[in-house]
């Protein structure tokens, strides 16, 4: 049995899984602040809007919408079309959380409500017949609900929905130190997960190095190696003919 792959579109990611993720899973990009996880999410959106005919949902519990229409913008990524178009449903899961009032046309209730939460993600299906979504991220969502053990049943619960909406998801999970261990912040993230790419902005001497580890893909025979990644003008772009070595 083959099973479908969702090509991120990102140049040099998909070649280092095997053409792409499995359709219909869940996936989380975990990393620093700053080490590119929210360009990442929506550059997999994009893509599969422009690239691949298939309608996106971004989620957004920490820029509001319309700054990351502004800043995503200077990449030629043009989101009010695609939203005009139907393609992209963007949820201002922010400006509630911080007492603002929103025009957005998708907001989500605070405090966090998984439940409603979903009736979103439900009602935009409706919509715009999404095939890939991303939720950016869910650290914001963790800090909210607070106890870990109930924090992963919710991030569960979203999970599941979107994988029963047909939707192959993204979630962004912001960790301290990557330098340890941790993949996670809450030490749940990846368990209601298939899979872990964990991106990396590491010091070497005076400059700061972007790099990327899929650290784990299930079902997939994925590359095990760290791969040097820069964000262009258009987006990332990894060189997954390159490796990465730690200087011991
Ligand atoms: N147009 C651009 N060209 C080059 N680098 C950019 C551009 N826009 C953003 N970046 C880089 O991306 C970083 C932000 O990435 P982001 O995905 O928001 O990080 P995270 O979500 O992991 O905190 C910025 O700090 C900057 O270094
Ligand atoms: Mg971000």
């Amino acid at each position: 049995m083959t099973l479908e792959r969702v090509p991120t579109g990102i140049p040099g990611f998909d070649e280092l899984c095997e053409g792409g993720l499995l359709r219909d899973r869940t996936y989380l990009v975990s990393g620093t602040s700053g080490s590119g996880k929210t360009v990442f999410a929506m550059q997999y959106i994009v893509n599969g809007i422009v690239t691949y005919n298939e309608p996106g949902i971004f989620v957004a519990t920490e820029e509001r919408p319309q700054h990351i229409r502004e800043h995503f913008s200077v990449f030629g990524w043009e989101l009010e079309k695609y939203e005009d178009e139907n393609m992209l449903a963007i949820v201002d899961a922010t400006s509630t959380k911080i007492g603002l009032p929103s025009d957005e046309r998708y907001i989500d209730v605070r405090p966090f409500d998984t439940r409603s939460l979903i009736d979103q993600m439900i009602t935009i299906q409706d919509e715009i017949g999404a095939e890939r979504a991303a939720l950016d991220s869910t650290t914001a969502i963790g800090f909210s609900v607070q106890d870990p053990a109930r924090f992963r049943v919710e991030l569960l619960k979203i999970a599941t929905t979107m994988e029963i909406l047909g939707l192959t998801s993204l979630l962004t999970c912001e960790i301290v130190d990557a330098a340890g261990d941790k993949i996670s912040r809450f030490g749940v993230e990846n368990f209601v997960t298939e899979g872990t790419i964990v991106l990396y902005y590491t010091r070497s001497e005076n400059v700061r190095v972007r790099s990327l580890e899929i650290f784990k893909l299930r079902g997939s025979n994925h590359s095990k190696k760290i791969h040097p990644f820069e964000i262009m003008e258009n987006g990332i772009v990894v060189h997954s003919r390159e490796e990465v070595y730690s200087e011991i």
